[in-house]
């Protein structure tokens, strides 16, 4: 391949260089499908986005017609001088036409096997549509729930992060992309996207080198390391400077520290943003400091077309860059297949799209997110029983597929008023809580609108809106038992109405079969077992909290505890916490042991289930650092493990910790091992620890 790639170099025009970094939007309605005809005939066109304007995931997409991706795709293999076939790069980003939870509740499963089936089933359902790429997974790590974004990450945690990365490449790209229903996968936005200044949308990113290697960068290395094909930079800049025309972390860090071999493509007209971001005043200058920091390609502005020669001619860039750019795009292209099998089967995907196999992973998969936060044993509801369903998210549709939904279609989606129909009955099922003289529970549906989260969607405050809290007073007021379920996307503060609730069901924005997956944990048919993969504040005031900070004296076993001198007012702690989630069984862990070895520290424990349901647990091991060359947070996630334990059973888990994994990136971006004391908690949760112990280790 590598072979084929230098033959085709040596015969490319400067003009069919250009050419391969060159990605244009295909526009909806297509009024420019005879211009970019032309230039895929002239060898001036790399690839498409399938995207009909800059905020895709904040609108319907229409779906692009397998003929003219076919007939477009044509004009490049067949009329071109070298018949270099086209990549088409769509946004499918937890699902195409079946529709999983967002990201950030996909993150609450701590599931491999579940993100990877349906990083898998999306990537099949958007093959069908002519898409050779998707722009997934999004790996921004993010502590602040004003931003809209962060219901596309993989939540506060490095670790968490990690196994979202390696389980999308896994889905996504298949051991071979090439083969049907594979596509390419896209890293992204690297990096530091998820620390923009109080969660606004593009705002500067103020992380230090040391904590941008500690937090953002663990996922992108995960993501390298699983094959990723591509990686997207980010529009934010990263302590004053644009991610865009970062060559530290472009080309020293993630080719030269991680060892990245695909392509860079930029996010949609970063490279023109590099103006707005005062780094450039012309767009040579700004083609120049992107392509010299390391952006292969130029998704929709133009700029590389269009100013790349002339840079070329002032010596602004020289050819060798140029030509390694179009190789790493054309080793991607190869590696997909597309040289061999350019044109899409325009076959009819009824019954190929939104099957009820797909469907079912998704229920599945929306249940094993939903987070029980509170449960005074009102739940699980006995079916039968008559229940009375209120609150402004009964009914909504669209809204449960979150951001970012693609084709997916708000008539395919279950609504929560329905779910609860389909399996306690309709005759059973009131439609409001003052009918509900003949029933004593109400189910109360919250959340937010999906068009308040996503690109773009910064909100200054989380609280919950009162007409919110009103529904739950109202329902209170009748002397109910209440039980809240919010389907939303970000976190929100809802610590006013906690007190009113008997339960609260954190739903999210779960997709096609959201309201289904809610309705059969409420009445028992599935164990609620999703962990909490972002902290909830209780105020918007406490933004940023997560688990993971650094150490002050203030800070007792975790958080920002109660103390003497600071919280004299109101709670500093979160609402809920990273790791945290209910189940209706009860789990106990007990029989720790602890082996050390030269090279390893495993911890084994048992977990009893004590309750009256199976039910998946999922165990946390946290680390502290305790003297360290650098400030070390108070505590970090190092293993986890999701076990299923029937009722009555015990299972044993064993953890175990290696040099790499007590290692850190020191403040001049080494990765560090240095022996000492370590604090090693398992717990339930980032709070609630059943075993600790400190061990001296020095592992070789
Ligand atoms: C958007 C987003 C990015 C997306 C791209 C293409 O601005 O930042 O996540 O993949 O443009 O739609």
């Amino acid at each position: 391949m590598e072979h084929k790639i230098e033959e085709l170099i040596a015969k490319m025009s400067l003009e069919e260089k250009i050419g391969q970094l060159n990605q244009e939007s295909i526009i909806a309605d297509n009024e420019r499908i005879e211009e970019l005809k032309d230039l895929a005939r002239q060898g001036k066109l790399g690839s498409c986005i399938l995207a009909a304007n800059g905020l895709a995931g904040d609108c319907e997409q229409e779906q692009f017609l397998i003929g003219e991706l076919n007939e477009l795709q044509r004009c490049a293999v067949e009329e071109s001088p070298l018949g270099i076939p086209l990549i088409y790069g769509r946004d499918i980003i937890h699902g195409c036409r079946t529709i999983f939870p967002i990201p950030l509740a996909q993150a609450a499963t701590w599931d491999y096997d579940l993100i990877r089936d349906a990083a898998s089933i999306m990537s099949r359902e958007a093959s069908y549509d002519g898409v050779h790429w998707t722009f997934a997974p999004m790996l921004d790590i993010c502590t602040d729930p004003r931003w809209g974004r962060i219901i596309e990450c993989p939540g506060e945690d490095p670790l968490l992060g990690k196994m979202v990365a390696k389980a999308s490449v896994d889905g996504i790209q298949g051991e071979d992309m090439s083969q049907p229903g594979k596509l390419a996968a896209c890293a992204k936005h690297y990096i530091g996207y998820g620390a923009s200044q109080a969660g606004r949308d593009k705002d500067p990113t103020e992380w230090s080198d040391y904590t941008m290697h500690n937090r953002a960068l663990p996922a992108f290395e995960e993501a390298v390391d699983a094959g990723i094909a591509t990686v997207m930079s980010a529009f934010n800049d990263i302590s004053g400077q644009p991610a865009t025309a970062n060559k530290y972390y472009l080309t020293d860090v993630l080719r030269g520290k991680l060892g990245f071999d695909g392509y860079v493509v930029s996010d949609w007209a970063a490279i023109e943003r590099l103006n707005c971001q005062g780094v450039s005043d012309n767009d040579l200058l700004s083609a120049a400091l992107a392509i010299n920091a390391g952006v292969d390609m130029d998704m929709f502005d133009g700029i590389y077309k269009n100013n790349l020669e002339q840079a070329l001619i002032q010596g602004a860039v020289n050819m060798e860059t140029i030509d390694e750019a179009v190789r790493r795009i054309l080793r991607i292209k190869f590696r997909l297949g597309l040289f061999d099998r350019p044109y899409t089967e325009d076959v009819n995907t009824t019954g190929r799209v939104l099957t009820k196999e797909y469907l079912q992973k998704a229920k599945e998969m929306s249940a094993h997110s939903m987070v029980l936060l509170k449960n005074n044993g009102v739940l699980p509801l006995k079916k039968g029983e008559k229940v009375a369903v209120s609150g402004p998210y009964a009914e909504e549709k669209e809204s449960l597929m979150g951001s970012w939904h693609a084709s997916g279609e708000a008539k395919d989606v279950v609504s929560f008023f329905e779910g609860v129909q389909q399996v306690n009955g309709i005759e059973n099922t009131l439609s409001d809580c003052n009918l509900a003289e003949q029933s004593d529970v109400c189910l109360v549906a919250l959340g937010e609108d999906w068009m308040i989260t996503g690109e773009g969607k910064t909100m200054p405050n989380i609280e919950l809106p009162e007409e919110q809290v009103a529904a739950i007073q109202q329902a209170k007021k009748l002397g109910k038992k209440v039980v809240a379920v919010f389907l939303a996307g970000r976190p929100l503060a809802f610590g006013d109405i906690v007190e009113e609730c008997d339960a609260i069901l954190w739903a999210w924005h779960g997709g096609t079969m959201c309201g289904l997956a809610a309705a059969e944990i409420l009445f028992g048919d599935f164990n609620p077992c999703g962990k909490l993969p972002v902290t909830f504040p209780r105020y918007t005031g406490q933004i940023p909290i997560h688990y993971n900070h650094n150490r002050n004296e203030y800070v007792l076993s975790g958080y920002y505890e109660h103390h003497p001198y600071v919280s004299t007012v109101g709670d500093s702690t979160p609402l809920y916490a990273f790791g945290e989630g209910l189940s209706y069984t009860e789990f106990v862990y007990d029989n720790f042991r602890c082996n050390k070895t030269d090279t390893a520290f495993e911890i084994t424990f048992d977990i009893h289930n004590k309750g009256k349901f199976d039910g998946f647990e999922i165990a946390q091991c946290y680390i502290q650092d305790v003297v360290a060359s650098m400030a070390r947070p108070i505590k970090e996630l190092k293993a986890f493990q999701k076990i299923y334990i029937k009722q009555g059973e015990t299972k044993t888990v064993t953890m175990r910790l290696t040099r790499e994994d007590l290692s850190f990136y020191d403040g001049r971006g080494n990765k560090v091992f240095e022996p000492g004391d370590f604090k090693l908690e398992i717990g339930t949760s980032s709070r609630h620890s059943c075993f600790t112990i400190t061990e001296y280790l020095d592992f070789r």
